[in-house]
């Protein structure tokens, strides 16, 4: 039995890499991505921001940092970043139930991570639900520190 860095026993057999991580592109993989969105399960809260225009408009600001894992050309994974020039965002990352524990999000963050850095974002946020812990033991072995402050939100509509 492998230990890994933490402690914890890797009783797992690793999963080869069948899928690709990769630029999302408009509008061919919105209805896809949608689709994988709905069927995400409790994590992913679809909004108003992400109607068909709201994600044109999105891209207008670093299109680069929405990604999607593609498999045999079915989108099987994806993450929405965002970037204000101060701190980065990250949205609705999600992978297909039938493809979860093989690495597709560890992928598509990592990319996010990398492609965050390239534009000299130096830290970035992300919310998670409180009953989601699945989210949360992934986002925490990843390096991520939760966060014990109030969210606010309004909507300027
Ligand atoms: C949370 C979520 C995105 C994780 O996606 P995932 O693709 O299953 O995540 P990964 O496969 O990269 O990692 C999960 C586990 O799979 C296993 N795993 C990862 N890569 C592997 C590989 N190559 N081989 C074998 N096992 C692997 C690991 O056990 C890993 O757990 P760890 O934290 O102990 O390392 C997914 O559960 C999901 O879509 N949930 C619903 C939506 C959601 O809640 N999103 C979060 C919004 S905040």
């Amino acid at each position: 039995m492998e230990s890994s860095p933490d402690g914890r026993n890797q009783l797992k057999k690793e999963v080869k890499r069948d899928f690709r991580v990769r630029t999302f592109e408009f509008p061919q993989d919105y209805e896809p991505v949608i689709r994988l969105w709905r069927i995400a399960g409790g994590g992913v809260h679809l909004g108003p921001s992400d109607t068909y225009e709201e994600i044109a408009k999105k891209l207008q600001r670093d299109p680069q940092l929405f990604l999607v894992a593609e498999k045999e050309g079915h989108v099987v994974g994806a993450v929405l970043g965002g970037f204000d020039g101060r701190r980065g965002l990250v949205y609705h990352l999600a992978v297909h139930p039938a493809e979860r524990n093989r690495g597709v999000a560890t992928a598509l963050m990592e990319e996010l991570e990398h492609r965050f850095r390239k534009i000299g974002c130096r830290r970035v946020y992300l919310l998670v639900a409180p009953e989601n812990t699945t989210a949360q033991q992934f986002y925490e072995r990843r390096g991520w520190q939760r966060m014990e402050i109030l969210t606010y939100g309004k909507d300027l509509e």
